[in-house]
């Protein structure tokens, strides 16, 4: 079965081919780098309207690149949340009109399960063994951070979340305080290879008793190190705006200024450090409680090499070599219509196609009320 995917449910157009749920033929991401920079993150109306121009050559390339025609596709899978309305409304609308007008299967695939079967993609002609359930998946992007169990496709149970920030967003803030850039994850992994972690003592909230996570407590504590750091304001030269910023009407974001000297490296290294430490230890020990037999990263966070590092570490320490642990191949950890494709065969196989009044579910969650 050949399925065209299409996400649009942030910042990123994609669009992909994928056959038999886990080859893929093809995925293309169009990202919207030069508004994130000038914004400082993601302005909900100007990504919606860069996602209308995008999709059509998207699908369009996605579609080439693979080598197959429009109708040699078996069905169009495509993200219907959790997202920005504006963002998933582009892509679900596209969606529906090429199903229509192929007459095939339109399947509405949930973008948290896409990241979580990201992990059984594969571009190599041989594809690697499929994760045994029970799984136990620690999922960590921009907007979520939840540690799901995985008893078999499409059943999923919470053990536990963020209670306040994701994991994503802890390192998109910690950016912008340090004046690192957008998306924060990648900024901050690179600016702390040079630092010493341990320079800087930052709290982590390890939630004791509980699968859950925090870490808005780390971002003040962060704020609080690096504001007398700052540039002064008064100091700086004041801000030029051009008429054809990609702002447009926004006012686009001011990146604090820091001196030379100051300990960037530091403060990025020991702030990855106290995000990815409670991840991978309560992880592993949630495994361990669980008696899971495979333990899965996902998300755009997964992409962190100190994370899948630590996890590896923890998991092994705790559960032993019986219990391996999976991340997706690095292209498909972030943002990407590959995953929505090889999700939508699993939810194909237990007949959960929708019709042609689905819409888009802003707040959609893995777990049914
Ligand atoms: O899954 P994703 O592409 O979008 C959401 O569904 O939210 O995740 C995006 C998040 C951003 O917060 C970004 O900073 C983070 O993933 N991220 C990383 C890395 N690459 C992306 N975080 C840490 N290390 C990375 N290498
Ligand atoms: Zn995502």
């Amino acid at each position: 079965m050949i399925v065209l995917g299409i996400e649009t449910s942030c910042d990123e157009t994609s669009a992909a081919v994928v056959s038999g749920g886990r080859r893929v033929l093809s995925s293309v991401v169009s990202s919207q780098f030069d508004l994130l920079e000038c914004h400082g993150g993601v302005v909900p109306e100007l990504s919606a309207r860069r996602h209308v121009t995008a999709i059509v050559p998207v699908v369009e390339q996605a579609l080439r690149e693979a080598g197959v025609d429009l109708d040699e596709i078996d069905a169009i899978a495509v993200t219907q949340g959790p997202g920005l309305a504006g963002a998933l409304v582009v892509g679900v609308n596209a969606a529906k009109g090429m199903a229509y007008a192929l007459d095939r299967p339109l399947v509405a695939v949930n973008h948290l399960e896409a990241h979580i079967y990201a992990n059984w993609l594969c571009d190599a002609p041989d594809l690697p063994a499929e994760p045994v359930f029970p799984i136990l998946c620690l999922l960590v992007s921009g907007g979520h951070t939840e540690l799901i169990l995985m008893t078999g496709h499409g059943r999923f149970r919470h053990l536990g979340r963020t209670l306040d920030d994701a994991a994503g967003e802890a390192f998109d803030k910690g950016a912008r305080l340090l004046g690192l850039g957008f998306p924060g994850g990648p900024a901050i992994e690179n600016a702390a290879r040079k630092g010493d972690p341990r320079a800087f003592e930052l709290p982590r909230a390890w939630l004791s008793g509980t699968h859950d996570f925090s870490f808005s407590g780390l971002k003040t504590a962060l704020l609080r190190l690096t504001e007398p750091m700052r540039v002064p304001e008064s100091d700086r030269a004041p801000e030029l705006t051009s008429a054809t910023s990609p702002s447009g009407p926004f006012r686009p974001h001011r990146a604090p200024v820091f001196p030379d000297d100051s300990p960037i490296a530091e403060l990025a290294a020991g702030f990855q450090e106290a995000i990815v430490e409670p991840l991978a230890v309560k992880t592993a020990r949630a495994a361990l409680e669980f008696g899971v037999r495979t333990v899965v990263l996902a998300g755009g966070v997964a992409a962190n090499a100190l994370l899948r590092e630590r996890l590896r570490h923890e998991v092994l320490e705790l559960c032993g070599p019986g219990v391996p642990v999976a991340y997706p191949r690095f292209a498909y950890c972030t943002d990407n219509a590959a995953m929505v494709a090889g999700a939508a065969v699993w939810i194909i196989r237990r007949g959960d196609l929708v019709g042609w009044e689905v819409d888009v579910h802003p707040r959609l969650s893995l777990m049914p009320n």
